[in-house]
């Protein structure tokens, strides 16, 4: 039956069959079968998307946490509309480019400079160069997904070779780790780049004992928020633990939607990436920077990182007591903050596991809620408590059924 609901799904994946390596591109790959769950998708609005053969979804996923805000956001995409009709990308320099910087400098305590690029993969590879080029070393350690880009994925045999030996990787819940690093390349690291949702739980102290570890090393700490900035708090989780990187990084949650990001960071060391090759046709696109500005005036002027918090909070808590309440193994966390909830099932065997956690969230789908298996969820503006409320009655319908299915098995 499930099957069924998804006829023009799979009839748009078996034409992409022919036309796109693997149907579809990386982001978009099956939540649990192709058979099984909406792979093609026709439109967003709010928090609800709709998928190709007609079936709402209240959506935790909103594009990997790009939107922010809620798709199709009226104020947003009206101020991005404005710039296409100014012609968005234009030969040269636009003042556009000076206020966004300025926007975004104001909004970090550690920043006096930014950068401006187009996506996450983008900032992280340009924070690096930058780091490298300001401390004369070539070597970086690194805790966390920061892309597709060579350098991230030094052990891809599709990458050039000895990537693995210039890209070191720590434990980042354990801070003797990275000490480890440094003790066996003294001199040689140039930065630690570290995503937040890596430190789990998120402690002040394991966050400062990196930061002082790389300083003490004389190595630059790079912040990548690219999923963190601004729905963790205005000023990111740095203001939330109080920290200093001496960069960041940012891109998702900062334009809803829209795509464009950067580096901001200490004036001594972003003034390196003066003259650096940093250059793509499509970096000074203002129709992306206006979009971003709004978002970052919305963000601020409406409390939406107070209204994440919060709906996570309602739909952590309202998971687990619904777990408790039927003995299910699982747990649900923010990851790393209640704005990006997950619920982790921890079965022991793992076969039981990975049955359950299907079934629970095919069921969901079955009732319109979107949530990802095996990857971190997203609260937007958009959602509404009454949103979490239908979700959570939802799951308690859900995780019924994939328990009765997983005994009859
Ligand atoms: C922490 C972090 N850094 C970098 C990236 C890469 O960003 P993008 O996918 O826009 O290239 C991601 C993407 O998920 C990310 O989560």
């Amino acid at each position: 039956m499930t099957e069924e609901r998804y006829t023009s799904s799979r009839k748009w994946l078996a034409r992409a069959e022919r036309v796109i390596p693997g149907s579809h591109h990386l982001s978009g790959q099956a939540l649990t079968t192709h058979a099984r769950s909406p792979m093609y998708f026709e439109r967003g609005r709010g928090c609800r998307i709709t998928d190709v053969d007609g079936h709402e979804y209240i959506d935790y996923l909103m594009a990997f946490g790009a939107f922010l805000l809620g798709y199709a956001d009226p104020e947003v995409d009206a101020a991005a509309r404005k710039e296409l009709e100014q012609g968005s990308l234009l030969s040269m320099n636009r003042p556009q480019h000076v206020l966004f910087a300025e926007a975004l400098i104001e909004r970090f305590a550690s920043a006096d400079m930014a950068v401006l690029l187009k996506t996450g993969s983008e900032a992280t590879t340009a924070a690096l160069r930058i780091a490298r080029r300001a401390t004369g070393r070539r070597r970086v350690a690194r805790a966390g997904y920061h892309g597709w880009h060579d350098w991230s994925l030094p052990l891809d045999p599709s990458v050039p070779a000895g990537l693995d030996a210039q890209v070191l990787e720590f434990d980042s819940n354990d801070p003797h780790s990275l000490e480890a690093l440094f003790g066996a390349h003294p001199g040689e690291i140039a930065a630690v780049i570290l995503a937040p949702e890596m430190v789990l739980p998120p402690t002040r102290e394991v966050f400062q004992a990196i930061q002082d570890t790389t300083h003490r090393h004389g190595a630059l700490f790079v912040l990548d928020e690219v999923k963190t900035a601004f729905r963790t708090a205005p000023g990111s989780v740095q203001a939330r633990l109080g920290l200093k990187p001496d960069l960041t990084t940012v891109s998702k949650g900062l334009s809803n939607g829209w795509p464009v990001a950067a580096v901001v960071g200490r004036r001594d060391v972003m003034s390196s990436a003066a003259g650096m090759h940093l250059s793509a046709t499509y970096h000074g696109d203002t129709a992306a920077m206006a979009a971003a500005l709004t978002t970052l005036r919305i963000v601020e002027e409406r409390g939406v990182a107070d209204h994440v918090w919060a709906l996570g909070e309602r739909l952590i808590d309202g998971l687990n007591a619904i777990v408790r309440e039927l003995d299910v193994p699982a747990v649900s966390f923010g990851e790393p903050f209640p704005p990006m909830p997950f619920l982790k099932f921890n079965a022991p065997n793992p076969e039981t596991n990975g049955a359950l956690r299907t079934a629970f969230f095919e069921a969901m789908l079955v009732r319109g809620v979107l949530m990802h298996p095996r990857h971190m969820w997203f609260i937007s503006y958009a959602h509404q408590a009454a949103d979490i409320d239908t979700t959570l009655e939802h799951a308690r319908g859900a995780m019924k059924v994939a328990l009765e299915q997983c005994r009859a098995a």
